[in-house]
């Protein structure tokens, strides 16, 4: 059993763990300026990575504007945002991190970003995205390598999330993390060198059987005799939250249903989507918030 739990965590620390605590009550420090503040959330960039309720704005950009959520190479500039949460910026200063962007992320009950890798359309340099848990709740789950991992408050946590394909889902209440894109400076190697990654924290995931995944596009097919095509697709995309899909993509299960329906245009669509979304994107295809 100890052999499991240590291969286990082994083999998930280059894709996430946790590399810093901070003191209790850090979090709910931002999280109450954050309120405080009333922003105005934009929808998210990325549109067709995400379901409905995502939200999200810049604390550093390109050029200080907060609604610019579309990230890039770039030396960032604090936004507006940040001017309206001094104790958060000192918080973020205090890392000592070479920044390329920071957003803040929300995501609303239920919502989601479906499978996918990033950074596959940025320049060649390393980098790592980190996590601030700033609100968040029992049922909020990254999702990656067949496990769900719960991200906890007070804590910074290390994603890499060019090399492994991962999604979001928050079941709970309003999540909001701080989402740093970092190049890698000494700072960061050092918290790297002090990460952890705890049992408790990761939850398994079953490996569907082929009954499962045709019991699924079953029911997705009746949403879409329905004229229900979006949420057709999203309970396709969702079994991504719900089953081990390491070796598999719930992507290719949208595609296998326009298949199946004789819809060559979305054939296409979705297997464009399968190769931007997993191996290669490109800006031309994204979408800036709206
Ligand atoms: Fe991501």
């Amino acid at each position: 059993m100890l052999n499991n739990v240590c291969n286990s965590i082994e083999k998930f620390l280059p894709a996430v763990s946790r590399v810093k605590k901070f003191d209790a009550g850090v979090s709910k420090i931002i999280a109450d300026e954050i309120k405080e503040a009333n922003l105005d959330w934009k929808n998210f960039s990325y549109s067709e990575y995400v379901s409905e309720g995502v939200h999200s704005l810049s604390l550093y950009s390109s050029n200080g504007d907060s609604s610019n959520t579309l990230i890039k190479d770039c030396t960032p500039e604090p936004t507006d945002v940040l001017a309206k949460l001094p104790k958060t910026e000192k918080i973020i200063e205090d890392l000592g991190l070479d920044l390329m962007w920071v957003r803040l992320n929300l995501l609303r009950p239920g919502a989601c970003l479906w499978e996918h890798r990033d950074y596959s359309e940025l320049e060649d340099k390393k980098r790592l995205r980190l996590h601030l848990p700033v609100q968040t709740n029992d049922e909020a789950f990254l999702i990656l390598e067949g496990r769900k991992v719960h991200m906890h408050e007070d804590a910074l946590w290390k994603l890499n999330p060019a090399d492994y394909i991962h999604g979001a889902v928050n079941n709970g209440s309003d999540r909001i993390h701080i989402v740093f894109d970092c190049y890698v400076n000494e700072n960061l190697e050092n918290m790297v060198r002090q990460e952890v990654l705890d049992e408790a924290w990761i939850r398994g995931m079953q490996t569907p059987t082929d009954d499962d995944l045709n019991t699924k596009l079953v029911s997705a097919l009746r949403l879409y005799q329905q004229d229900r095509k979006k949420e057709a697709e999203e309970t396709l995309l969702r079994s991504f939250y719900n089953y081990d899909f390491t070796g598999k993509s719930s992507l290719d299960l949208v595609r296998e249903m326009y298949y199946l329906m004789g819809d060559k245009d979305q054939v296409g669509v979705w297997e464009n989507r399968i190769t931007r979304f997993l191996k290669q994107e490109s800006f031309e295809f994204l979408t800036p918030a709206s």
